[in-house]
């Protein structure tokens, strides 16, 4: 069983800004941060060279038995997780839009679900984590001592998506980031399995109007208030 007193969840939809809040919550805490939507996007490049059809269990089972994901601290200071995929470094192609839609569409099948939460138990057995994603406060680490749920309204975390992905050097339209995060949404939170929602020992966090730099403080104070 995890350590689940020091274990850190942070939860929510895409682009409220949970990966450069949960490696800085990490960061100041001396934990590791574990980015379980790179896993997603990783088993969803995997699935997709394949072109494994997702309908035939029996096909997903098998190929999924071949998939080897190590996920390595990043190489900057608050930089991408480094994720390899059968040995292969494939961090920058997991990061655009369309490798989030696929991630999105495999991540509501159920065999795939399974594989991956067992392997982020695995990487949480020790305590020491903050794990970030959609179902890691309630299917995840439902016990973990510390849950946070981040929430923004969709145009202001498409407008944050969009200058993340500049900043890589990825030009994208606004209209057309703001199409796939809603698109995403109805899926995180339709799906039949581990939808996204919030656990209700979550502290919820609006960050529309705030920034990063002010999550990150109220989310310190929290845990400390919390451990004393
Ligand atoms: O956090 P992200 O944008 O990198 O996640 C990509 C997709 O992966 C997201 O749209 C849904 C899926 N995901 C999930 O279903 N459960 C998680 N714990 C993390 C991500």
């Amino acid at each position: 069983m995890s350590n689940t007193k020091n274990i850190v969840t942070i939860d929510g939809p895409s682009g409220v800004g949970k990966s450069t809040v949960s490696r800085k919550v990490a960061g100041a805490l001396g934990y590791t941060y574990i980015d379980t939507g790179a896993m997603y996007r990783a088993v969803g490049l995997f699935l997709d060279r394949l072109g494994v059809d997702v309908g035939k269990p029996e096909d997903l089972s098998r190929c999924l038995g071949d998939l080897r994901l190590d996920l390595r601290p990043p190489v900057e200071e608050l930089g991408d997780v480094c994720v390899l995929l059968n040995d292969e470094d494939i961090s920058d192609i997991i990061r655009t839009p369309e490798a989030a839609m696929v991630a999105s569409r495999i991540s509501a099948i159920p065999i795939v679900r399974e594989k991956l939460t067992e392997m982020q138990r695995l990487l949480g057995v020790r305590g020491n984590v903050v794990a970030e994603g959609r179902d890691i406060g309630t299917v995840v680490f439902p016990a973990a001592r510390h849950k946070f749920f981040l929430d923004a309204e969709p145009g202001e975390r498409a407008r944050r998506r969009v200058a993340q992905l500049r900043e890589r050097g990825v030009e994208v339209d606004e209209g057309e980031v703001l199409a796939m995060t809603l698109e995403r949404d109805q899926n995180d939170t339709e799906r039949e399995i581990s939808p996204l929602r919030q656990a209700e020992d979550a502290l919820r966090i609006d960050s529309t109007n705030i920034t990063i730099e002010e999550v990150v403080t109220k989310i310190l104070q929290k845990i400390s208030e919390k451990t004393g």
